[in-house]
């Protein structure tokens, strides 16, 4: 039966829960979530008391009294000498906590602690409302009476703006509207990936799209990267030994390390996608935040998977994304799509079409605002958390900052009991030494957070 390590379950506690009440409660609360959810699944072996205490930073006494209340609760069951399992019919009888309140349990899962370091999403540019706001009734009238409704691959006028935004040989056959590029990196998972298949990622890399690969049964391997990007003697090295079926990246913008990637490598990179068989994904989500003009594309070719979103640029409330990609593999990813979704929603397609005229307009916003986000999150790091360190970020919405002890974990533990909520390197698929801090949050929320840590940095000595 599985055997949850401690580090494993450590990072699936991240974002459950709440974040108040006595520390047992919560640990408590959290295992009851993943129980309920299936994410440990009946039969699970959970990691030892001490070890877990230790792993969380907290006393022993408190692991025990989360895995009693479990127990009690029908979800545990714990025999001497084989250690704490979820029941394999993990009967949960209502306890007094649940009888507490009928919302406890949407509190439960809603809960974020006061401040929120854990999302780098980014405001909404002005330009969406006001490109929204200018849509007239006859506007709308023409596009619901042109069209049906249902379009698997999107607004044609949207495709043929994304085409020629592109420019080159790319024509509205190579595009995919997708709600979002976490849907576009699910369909590339489910339209190219088998169980077994081997994926290689970047150490660390977006966690959604870890998740997005992992869910398909495939086998993830990491490649270290640097300043400029991935390490590509190393990929070469995994795409002799491994064969893998597919490689992710994310050129113009890597979250969360804000690397661009070099002209260098992106040559590199290119070179070897001419040599091996492979599909190569380039996420260029975070492309329109780099805080310096770039000029990164790895262009085009039959296995080039390209992602792009809506989200960081303008708003990711519009839920929109793309893929570019062979006409081929488009009609075939449309149609994974068409199983579970029939296409986004027009209205915001025919927005989006409209925001492709400011996208330059955009880019010069985001690059005026976010380095100045930058100097005060740093300004803010320096004084108050001096061993913290970090490389300048190139582009996206965040800082990646490495720790100078304890682990991420165990930091993102300690300091939720100052309300902060902090994500630990290792959702990112990486050492546990790392966390990643929002630039785009309020000066005040930025100083409150920072100077909650430094306290709890300072009591914890
Ligand atoms: C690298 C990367 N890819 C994809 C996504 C998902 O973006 P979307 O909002 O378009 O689904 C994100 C969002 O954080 C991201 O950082």
């Amino acid at each position: 039966m599985d055997r949850i390590t401690t580090e494993q379950l450590t990072r699936m506690l991240v974002g459950t829960g709440t974040p108040t009440g006595p520390l047992y409660r919560r640990l408590s609360e959290s295992l009851a979530e993943l129980i309920d959810r299936g994410e440990l699944p009946p039969g699970a072996l959970l990691p030892p008391e001490r070890a877990l205490a230790v792993a969380l930073t907290v006393s022993r006494t408190t692991v025990v009294a989360a895995y009693q209340e479990l127990q009690t609760s029908g979800r545990l069951e714990r025999r001497r000498g084989s250690g704490t399992r979820v029941r394999t019919h993990a009967r949960h009888t209502v306890s007094s906590w649940e009888l507490a309140g009928d919302h406890a349990s949407s509190q439960f899962l809603d809960g974020t602690p006061a401040i929120d370091f854990m999302t780098a999403a980014l405001p909404s540019l002005g330009i969406v409302a006001d490109v929204a706001a200018s849509l007239t009734r006859d506007d709308y009238l023409q596009l619901t009476t042109t069209h049906h409704g249902y379009h698997l691959k999107g607004l044609p006028s949207l495709r043929e703006r994304i085409a020629r935004w592109y420019g080159g040989s790319t024509a509205p056959d190579d595009i995919l509207i997708t709600s979002g590029a976490q849907q576009a990196l699910e369909l590339v998972a489910r339209g190219c990936l088998q169980p077994g298949d081997r994926v290689i990622v970047e150490e660390p890399t977006y966690r959604g799209a870890l998740d997005a690969f992992a869910r398909t049964g495939s086998r993830l391997r990491t490649v270290p990267m640097d300043g400029d990007g991935l390490d590509v003697d190393a990929l070469e090295k995994l795409l002799v030994a491994e064969a893998p079926r597919l490689v992710y990246v994310q050129s113009p913008g890597h979250n969360p390390t804000g690397v661009v990637m070099s002209a260098d490598r992106r040559r590199r990179l290119r070179r070897l996608l001419d040599r091996y068989e492979f599909v190569l994904v380039d996420d260029t989500s975070l492309a329109g935040t780099s805080l310096a003009p770039t000029d990164s594309t790895l262009g085009t070719h039959d296995r080039l998977v390209t992602v792009g979103s809506m989200s960081k640029l303008f708003w990711g409330g519009l839920r929109l994304g793309w893929i570019r990609g062979a006409p081929q593999t488009v009609g075939r990813l449309a149609q994974v799509r068409g199983i579970s979704d029939l296409g986004s929603s027009l209205v915001a397609q025919e927005v989006a079409r409209r925001l492709f005229d400011h996208y330059e307009d955009a880019v010069a916003e985001r690059r005026t605002t976010l380095p100045v986000q930058l100097r005060v999150l740093t300004g803010l790091l320096q004084q108050h958390l001096p061993e913290w360190t970090w490389h300048e970020p190139r582009a996206g919405a965040s800082l990646w900052v490495r720790l100078p002890d304890r682990t991420a974990t165990q930091w993102s533990q300690l300091v939720s009991r100052y309300g902060v909520a902090l994500l630990p390197g290792a959702v990112f698929g990486a050492a546990d030494d790392h966390t990643r801090i929002p630039l785009m949050l309020p000066e005040a929320t930025l100083r409150e957070g920072i100077e909650r840590v430094a306290h709890a940095a300072r009591e914890r000595r």
